[in-house]
């Protein structure tokens, strides 16, 4: 009682970065937020002379919301402000440190790196890949993931990163959308020292596609794979002798740099486009004012390259800022609780990004195992994926950051492509459990449902009101959703992000989580409807509603409402095929926490679902007006049935 009521008056406690750290910082004048507000258009442009351009932009910004066109006319290749710009100066630096959960390091200069990628770029010419040409990467955390991409951006071939651990059925979907014609994937990888077999779920996934038509295949764990004749290449094979230098295509501002796939409320994932100019003076921009990246830093994001933080920053933003990069191939408790302390001891890690769910997982091993370990290189921590609650960000603060680094914790998305809310942490004064401000030049605002801003402290709609550089251009192959998703709530001007939040009296911004149906476990954004529609097709299933949870660790957990179709019973067996059959065709990240069998769903009168009403009962909350529903005493069934589960 005592430790928490002291907690509790921590919490409202105010940080400030430690006096050299702000004297210091990149950024440290707060006139920044003043010039950016007054002249957006005239901040992203001065940020823009840090890349190097093949010629000019005409113009900064083109707005025709919700349409935008940054850096018009501007001509520059992403690849080339990663790797070759840094070859002036840091040629023999290191860019990516790497180490796999057994312990394997490998470290690549600037100019090992760019050697490997300008090979896989000419292995991929050679396999026909074309400027435009989207290749789609399946790869876990291991250096020919960031090779891959980069290898795509130098030839003006957009990516799809698809998460490993998706199964190979989501992999078809989205090779499927892209219409992707070669894939990049290995034979396996190690877990907590159990090998996923990656190619098997290649094989099983793209079976009968017709689409692919070459898979390169990176020896990884060594396991046994087939070799399908004529469709699948080792990666080492093509890339013995292939040329170390590949002139890297000119591309337009405009270009798609690539494709991201992520969960929306409806359907099937949507395919999130970014293109290259604005994306790329975004990203280097934030990644250099908000990790306050210097030029003796190592700076590791413990993300995974198949989510946008990979994108943005660990590739893209860190690497156009000649950054040296750690990243680690495994789980946080291999061989033991304090892997990434051993990690950030043994490289001299001085940035650390994470999620709150691993900080929470973190907080119940306890602090014995950060102590274990010489952390006091860590200059910065970082936060991203869920709203970190403030026990979950002092406990950061004192045992990760030994009380002395900032915390920047930092709210965006998939579409948003760079940071848009956060601290600058050499001049912003810190509330643990709140992402502080927008980032400068843009702004941002919590609305109601008319679009009216609400009072200070009050709930609303997290929502975006000028255009900024590195804005998702549209949904893939699908515009009308694009427009339906993001710009229909209000006008065709104001983004909606489709989170809760408010703003206090100091004007910080406190997110509260997603309103739509979008859940997100550990960080991972998984759909409702499109986990609904995967249970829906498993024979024994008849009807299914999927929502969130709220839980300490994970943020949210997956709650599964079934109904049987007539004849087949209920049982432990179908609960536990069930989970398999998630497994399969999402990825083990899915598996519900629970699925509980009902008679029947609350459904309006119309026969839809009504999740929130789902949702109340999951999370033990008033599910509010009723009158709407078909049966109203199916709420009370389930409610009773949802109560064994505890
Ligand atoms: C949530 C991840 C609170 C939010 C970069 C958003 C956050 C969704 C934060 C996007 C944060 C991300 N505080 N919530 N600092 N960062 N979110 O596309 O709900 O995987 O809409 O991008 O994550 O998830 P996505």
């Amino acid at each position: 009682m005592g430790e928490k009521s002291g907690q509790s008056q921590k919490s409202e406690a105010l940080f400030k970065a430690p006096e050299d750290f702000a004297a210091n910082a990149n950024i440290n004048d707060p006139d920044i937020y003043r010039i950016a507000e007054e002249d957006p258009e005239g901040f992203w442009e001065k940020n823009a002379e840090n890349i190097e351009w093949y010629s000019k932009w005409e113009k900064v910004l083109e707005w025709e919301p919700p349409h935008s066109k940054w850096f018009v006319g501007g001509k520059l290749n992403a690849c080339y402000n990663c790797l070759d710009v840094n070859l002036k100066k840091r040629a023999d630096k290191h860019a990516l440190i790497w180490e796999s959960e057994s312990g394997e390091i490998r470290k690549y200069t600037y100019r090992e790196l760019l050697d490997e990628v300008c090979k896989f770029a000419n292995v991929l010419k050679d396999l026909g890949v074309k400027k435009g040409d989207i290749v789609t990467i399946y790869l876990p955390m291991i250096p020919q993931v960031i090779i891959s991409m980069l290898a795509c951006a130098r030839i003006g071939a957009p990516h799809s990163v698809v998460f490993a651990a998706f199964s190979g059925e989501s992999l078809a979907t989205r090779i499927e959308n892209a219409n992707s014609r070669v894939l990049v994937t290995c034979d396996g990888y190690a877990r907590r020292g159990k090998v996923v077999e990656q190619k098997n779920k290649v094989d099983d996934g793209i079976s009968s596609s017709k689409i692919v038509d070459k898979v390169v295949v990176v020896k990884h764990q060594d396991n046994d794979v087939e070799m399908k004749e004529g469709r699948d290449i080792w990666w080492h094979e093509v890339m013995e002798g292939a040329d170390t230098s590949c002139e890297p295509e000119i591309m337009d501002s405009e270009d798609m740099l690539f494709l991201m796939y992520t969960s929306g409320t409806t359907g099937k994932p949507k395919g999130i486009v970014h293109t290259t100019g604005g994306y790329m003076v975004a990203t280097h921009t934030t990644s250099k004012f908000i990790f306050d990246l210097k030029e003796d830093d190592i700076y590791w994001c413990t993300a995974d390259c198949g989510w946008i933080t990979g994108h943005s920053y660990i590739v893209y933003g860190p690497l156009a800022n000649g950054t040296t990069l750690v990243t680690y191939e495994g789980a946080p408790d291999y061989p033991e609780k304090d892997r990434y302390w051993d990690i950030i001891e043994r490289h001299k890690v001085t940035m650390l990004y994470t999620a709150p769910t691993a900080i929470r997982t973190f907080m119940k091993w306890g602090p014995s195992w950060p102590q274990m370990h010489d952390m006091s290189t860590l200059r910065l921590i970082g936060s991203v994926g869920e709203p970190i609650n403030p026990g979950a960000w002092l406990w950061y603060h004192d045992n990760i950051g030994l009380g002395k680094c900032p915390i920047v914790d930092t709210w965006w998305q998939t579409e948003t492509g760079m940071i848009m809310i956060s601290a600058l942490p050499g001049i912003t004064t810190t509330k643990p459990g709140s992402a502080t401000m927008a980032f400068p030049g843009i702004k941002a605002a919590v609305l109601d449902d008319k679009g009216n801003e609400v009072a200070p402290g009050e709930n609303g709609y997290l929502a975006i009101l000028n255009p900024w550089p590195s804005m998702v251009r549209t949904v893939f192959g699908n515009e009308e959703r694009f427009i339906e998703t993001y710009w229909s709530k209000w006008d065709n001007k104001t983004y909606f992000a489709g989170d809760g939040a408010k703003k206090d009296k100091d004007g910080y911004f406190w997110i509260i989580g997603r309103v739509d149906d979008v859940i997100k476990v550990a960080g991972h954004r998984i759909g409702s409807a499109e986990f609904e529609s995967i249970m829906v097709s498993h024979p024994s299933v008849a009807e299914a509603g999927v929502v969130g949870k709220e839980d300490e660790l994970k943020g949210e957990v997956i709650y599964c409402y079934v109904t049987l179709r007539t004849g087949v019973e209920e049982s432990e067996d179908i609960k536990k095929e069930l989970r398999i059959y998630v497994e399969r065709n999402i990825g083990p990240f899915a598996r519900p926490k629970q699925i509980i069998f009902a008679d029947d769903l609350p459904k309006t009168r119309s026969g839809k679902i009504m999740r929130r009403v789902l949702k109340a009962i999951a999370n033990e909350k008033d599910p509010g007006d009723l009158t709407t529903l078909q049966d109203p005493d199916v709420v009370q069934a389930l409610k009773e049935k949802t109560k064994l589960f505890e």
